[in-house]
């Protein structure tokens, strides 16, 4: 059938009458060349350009941006106001010479209105699924209030738990990485962005973010292409195989280049090689940063940008305020400057808004779709299903609905803190924790709260956050506290971090429970009651104390808006925790990073032999190894079976497998992880790397075969020359409860 090609003034009045233009590329691509056709280099340049409206030195004030918009010099912008977003997308429609309608960012990194737990307590899930339908409420509502892009997912593998990030992104696993940031992209995006309930996903931050130095947040990186392909890259990559619509450059260097500007970076891989066809966003302005890191004035980066394909400057002003001279002084081509503002126009053609400007400003629809009872049932689902559960050792948990429960602590009383970094909160339909526990056990308990101690007495910390130091408070808050559990028959201490303690710009150099909370912890021991350590927090925190101490170890994370009830399902035995650690737990800061997936050394660590890679004063191992979480019942497992002992060429396919079985009283589900590790290949490999795994629930008693079909694909890494390859030799194939405790066969692989 033939395709009729509509003009742009031809869909907007078919928009009118309510009819489609055809979704297919030669129909977009006609459909853009011919509006190109019209464009002036300024609206050109314009598409190029995301601010909150403005020009520096042109366009100030508020009526700055409302012009910005009227003259086509903006093509994105911020917010999350509908009656705003409507407002600025009717200037941009009706006032502007072509209406070419804008695009509406926002960081929706957890949820849009309905929070879910942060992203590292999600990965923890071992939950794909639940995951994606985090994403796809986040979208649901997101693009109901207006927004038509989120920067999200973040994918960037962070090892160092000092950096405040690592709360934003999924671990320290590849694999597992690459798995959730295609689940996210899914869950946003859907199979059509058309429709009105999907939006633009945008990975971010391109790339290796999370290696920052020292944990430092901004700080420089340096890391050899080997390591970058084969530790680093893999979630990037599983994001644009996905499908997703947009990426965001990063503010670091990527080999002394920043990333904003590196074409190695944006153009010969991530298009050239991965194929990634939509558009790239630099941070929040990481063009002009640029400078700061000695790279040229303005006018040189921003036009440095654009080269190494950087389609649109976030909150420089580099772009509209010097992309025209560069290109007057031949530093730039009107071939980069088209392909930059054709990508950004594809962005909008996909998500409808040339059909229908308005599409995701409904307020009706907002209304209906926000925050609804059902978002938030499932927000405490999964709330639930990312806690992970860090010692149980004399069967404390689950507690009982009896008796009398206190619940002590500085995060026991609260919400906003429980909800985790970088979200919109509303706590109207959340719970703290002290409440929660009043709605599960009714009438039957009697629940005591004492706030207990301050969250911090450290100066700096405490200034940080806007809390006061008061160390004698804090000495008074304990006493009372003593005295006020002394009828509790258990205690409940909810400790850890407020929500602005992780996040961007938020990092730690001790990473331990700070002393104020301490000194709590100490006089409720002393009190010889049962108590339960709750930890709320937005990274792994060091607790070898804690662990010496306590009994019961929670790791709750910030749990959104339905931390706290997400919470009491667990620690009354509603819902059986089956969270695994997806970043590994360090004993003490000075062994970071510290990571599972380790190279060997020449010289392994033995307590025994001086001259070996170790610590004079600690051990080399975490504390609590990646993988793990336990249940409150308990597995275990078979030795390993391979089915064969030799396998043969790239068709050959191996399966191994371990009877799991439930030795404890109670039905739960556990994550049954497969590693492999290469002992001898061209390359140093790590130990071992976690290749795929089995979440299977079993009842008391039952037990089951758990199967994994290895194929060379499991096998492959970047070599030497960068490629992609396997090689045949011996190779450890694991099985087990978490990255340590692993039942272990080795199979030979021939070519
Ligand atoms: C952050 C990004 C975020 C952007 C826009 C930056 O500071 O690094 O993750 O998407 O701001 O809010």
């Amino acid at each position: 059938m033939r395709k009729i090609i509509l003009s742009f003034a031809a869909c907007l009045a078919l928009a009118a009458y309510g009819q489609k233009p055809v979704q297919d590329t030669r129909a977009m691509d006609t459909f853009i060349d011919q509006l190109m056709g019209k464009m002036t280099l300024d609206e050109k340049i314009g598409q190029l350009n995301l601010s909150g409206g403005g020009v520096p030195g042109i366009l100030s004030g508020s009526e700055g941006a409302d012009e910005t918009i009227r003259r086509g010099w903006l093509g994105a912008t911020g917010g999350s106001e509908l009656e705003t977003f409507r407002k600025l997308q009717e200037i941009a429609v009706k006032e502007s010479r072509l209406g070419i309608p804008l695009l509406f960012g926002l960081d929706v990194i957890h949820g849009y209105h309905t929070i879910f737990p942060i992203p590292l307590a999600l990965s923890c899930s071992w939950d794909t699924t639940l995951i994606e339908q985090s994403a796809r409420i986040a979208a649901i509502e997101a693009s109901s209030n207006g927004v038509t892009w989120t920067y999200s997912p973040m994918v960037d593998i962070a090892r160092d738990a000092r950096w405040g990030r690592i709360a934003e992104g999924s671990g320290e696993d590849p694999w597992w990485g690459g798995k959730i940031a295609a689940a996210m992209v899914r869950g946003y995006q859907g199979d059509d962005l058309t429709k009105e309930n999907t939006i633009l996903s945008c990975l971010k931050h391109f790339a290796l973010y999370g290696a920052s130095e020292a944990g430092r947040d901004y700080n420089t990186v340096d890391m050899s292409r080997i390591k970058m392909f084969n530790e680093y890259f893999p979630p990037y990559k599983a994001a644009v195989e996905a499908g997703c619509a947009t990426v965001m450059s990063s503010f670091n260097l990527v080999e002394a280049i920043p990333a904003t500007g590196n074409r190695w970076l944006l153009t010969d891989l991530l298009r050239d090689q991965w194929g990634f066809n939509g558009f790239v966003v630099s941070d929040y302005n990481s063009i002009g940063e640029m400078t700061n890191h000695g790279l040229g004035d303005t006018q040189t980066v921003s036009a440095l940008a654009l080269h190494a394909g950087l389609d649109m400057d976030m909150m420089t002003n580099g772009y509209i305020t010097t992309l025209k001279k560069s290109l007057e002084e031949g530093r730039v081509s009107q071939a980069d400057i088209d392909q930059a503002c054709r990508r950004v126009l594809e962005a909008k053609y996909k998500l409808g808004l040339f059909e229908d400007p308005y599409r995701y400003l409904d307020a009706d629809r907002a209304k209906k779709n926000t925050f609804t009872d059902e978002h938030m049932n499932t927000a405490r689902h999964i709330a639930g299903k990312s806690i992970v559960l860090l010692k149980n050792d004399k069967g404390l948990l689950p507690l009982r609905k009896t008796g009398t429960i206190a619940v002590v602590g500085p995060l026991a009383d609260k919400k906003v803190e429980l909800f985790g970094t970088w979200c919109g909160i509303d706590t109207a339909k959340s719970a703290s924790v002290v409440q929660a526990v009043k709605e599960m056990v009714g009438n039957k308990a009697r629940v005591i709260f004492a706030k207990g101690c301050n969250l911090t007495n450290e100066p700096m910390l405490a200034k940080a956050s806007g809390l006061k130091v008061d160390p004698v408070e804090n000495t008074r808050l304990v006493k009372e506290a003593v005295e006020q559990v002394k009828d509790a028959d258990r205690i409940i201490a909810v400790m850890g971090e407020p929500n602005n303690w992780s996040g961007e710009a938020c990092s730690r150099a001790d990473i331990s429970l700070p002393e104020s909370q301490k000194e709590l912890l100490r006089a409720l021991l002393e009190t010889g009651k049962p108590v339960v350590l709750v930890l709320a927090n937005g990274r792994p925190l060091t607790l070898e104390w804690e662990d010496s101490q306590f009994s019961a170890i929670v790791e709750a994370w910030h749990g959104g808006s339905a931390a706290a009830r997400g919470l009491v399902d667990v620690l009354f035995g509603d819902v059986n925790p089956s969270g695994k650690l997806t970043t590994t737990f360090p004993r003490s800061v000075g062994q970071i990073p510290l990571y599972y997936n380790a190279k060997k050394t020449g010289r392994p660590m033995n307590p025994d032999d001086h001259f070996t890679s170790k610590y004079l004063d600690i051990t080399n191992d975490p504390l609590y190894p990646f993988g793990y979480g336990l249940s409150y019942t308990t597995f275990s497992y078979g030795d390993l079976q391979l089915d064969k002992t030799s396998v043969q060429g790239e068709n050959g396919v191996l399966t191994a497998s371990v009877q799991v079985t439930n030795t404890g009283k109670l039905e739960g589900e556990e994550v049954v992880q497969l590693y492999i590790g290469d002992p001898a290949a061209s390359i140093s490999r790590p130990m071992k790397e976690l290749k795929n795994f089995q979440k299977i629930s079993l009842k008391p008693g039952e037990s089951r075969k758990v199967s994994f079909t290895i194929t060379p694909e499991d096998l492959k890494f970047y070599n030497s020359a960068l490629e992609y390859i396997w090689e045949p030799g011996l190779f450890n194939i694991y099985v087990g409860t978490n990255s340590r405790d692993v039942k272990s066969a080795q199979v030979t692989w021939n070519k």
